[in-house]
């Protein structure tokens, strides 16, 4: 009996700042919970070589990479189940940083937001268009591609401004597949439009940007005090109050049931008080929290303990990111000098590869199929006259990979129920040295 091919996500936090409960609610509270289904691979990373474009105070990249790593394993990120490093603990992230470089179009990068809006800002203000502009900005997307695709990650939970440079590790990928073979698997970015964004103090969205955010494993009396200063209007005790655009409210419902967000809902409606409704959400906010916040500070006090469960990610990465790099180098060259043949495949994961099959139908013409070693059928062709015509398509795809797939158009089909990336995955799995 085979399994089927996982699906990964995969996901990095930026370590910079400190998480609030936008962040919370927003991002981690989710991917916790994500990261427990069944069928799933799941790898939160930090990625703090990309806070270093951002930040050169090294004490905070420090301090920072311990607060997001403690606030995640806090919140219940287990490092037994899921794939939990430091991506300057990964060699591997800047060697394929570099040869996806060699791969990309300087056009590509051109027309990244965050580095076109660095450049109209410089022009709007009759500046160089690329003062202050560092190479490592502009480099920004090849790294995360790199992050992505080292681990052929299949769906990259984002926000909406991170779509384009999913798009960016797509295009990379596939230049990278084009030229060398069928190595990536194409990533997709999953935007859940379903989890909530909170408001923050002032009642815009909660950012760091604009300085209206609550901290998450802020000391429960500061928590308190965060929560005083959410602003409200000033309607007076007695007198019914509005859901609608009510910061407080909206933040409630971010932590309460059904059931309780409706008890809200009726109390404003008789008239609570807006100090009164504030110790309602303190309360709801402090119960959910206050469990992982000792967890927090016992982190926070034991940076050992953090230290060493990120080595031990960093393992159980390298374990997958070593010798995929290896065939990636093999790949592009970079080979001994002294093989000419590269090794075969190991026996014991043959058994687990999808094979072709080819087969003649009652209508007299020759087919093939990719089936995986379970039955399920990835890719079908239609009649081909001779067999030596379907042994032909069938070497393409070995070769080629998805690019021939475009390439041999109508012959081939994949059933609506294989993703396009389970297919890659399966067409880089079986790929012949070219
Ligand atoms: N750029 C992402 C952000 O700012 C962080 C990030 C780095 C990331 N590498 C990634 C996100 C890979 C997803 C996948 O939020």
């Amino acid at each position: 009996m085979t399994a089927a091919t996982p699906v990964r996500y995969l996901t990095g936090i930026t370590t910079t700042g400190t998480p609030h409960l936008g962040n919370y609610v927003g991002a981690i509270r989710p991917a916790v919970q994500a990261s427990r289904l069944p069928g799933t691979e799941n790898f939160y990373f930090l990625a703090d070589y990309h806070a270093l474009i951002k930040c050169d105070e090294p004490a905070r990249i420090q301090r920072s990479t311990l607060e997001i790593a403690a606030c995640w394993l806090a919140a219940g990120l287990d490092p037994e189940q899921v794939f939990f490093y430091r991506q300057s603990d990964i060699p591997e992230i800047p060697e394929l940083t570099w040869f996806l470089t060699c791969v990309t179009g300087k056009g590509l990068l051109n027309r990244a937001h965050a580095y076109k809006a660095s450049v109209d800002k410089n022009l709007a203000a009759g500046a160089d268009p690329d003062a202050e502009v560092t190479a490592g900005l502009f480099m920004y997307p090849v790294l995360m591609a790199a992050d992505i695709i080292l681990f052929n990650a299949h769906q990259i939970p984002v926000g909406r401004d991170q779509i384009q440079h999913i798009e960016m590790a797509r295009d990379m990928a596939a230049s990278f597949n084009h030229l060398y073979g069928p190595h990536f698997t194409l990533p997709e970015a999953k935007v859940d439009e379903s989890v909530a964004t909170l408001p923050g103090l002032d009642g815009r969205k909660m950012s760091k940007s604009y300085d209206n955010t609550i901290g998450l494993f802020a000391p429960r009396e500061q928590l308190r005090k965060q929560i005083a200063g959410i602003v409200t209007d000033s309607r007076a005790p007695g007198e019914p109050k509005d859901t609608d655009g009510s910061a407080l409210f909206q933040i409630y419902q971010g932590f309460a049931t059904p059931e309780e967000t409706a008890a809200l809902r009726q109390a404003y409606a008789d008239g609570i008080a807006w100090g009164e409704a504030k110790q309602l959400l303190f309360e709801r906010i402090d119960r959910e929290i206050a469990p992982m916040r000792q967890r927090y500070e016992w982190l926070m006090a034991h940076p050992q303990e953090v230290e060493d469960l990120l080595q031990r990610g960093a393992e159980k990465a390298r374990a997958r990111a070593t010798p995929f790099m290896a065939r990636l180098r093999e790949a592009v060259g970079l080979r001994h000098l002294a093989r000419t043949v590269v090794t075969g495949r190991k026996k014991e994961d043959k058994a687990s590869l999808p094979v072709f099959k080819q087969f003649r139908e009652a209508d007299g013409l020759h087919y093939f199929k990719l089936a995986e070693p379970g039955g399920r059928v990835l890719l079908q062709s239609t009649g081909f006259a001779s067999p030596r015509e379907a042994g032909q398509a069938v070497a393409r795809l070995r070769t080629e990979g998805l690019p021939a797939l475009q390439a041999l158009g109508a012959c081939v089909e994949r059933p609506p129920e294989v993703s396009e990336n389970d297919l890659a995955t399966a067409l880089s799995r079986l790929m012949l040295p070219a």
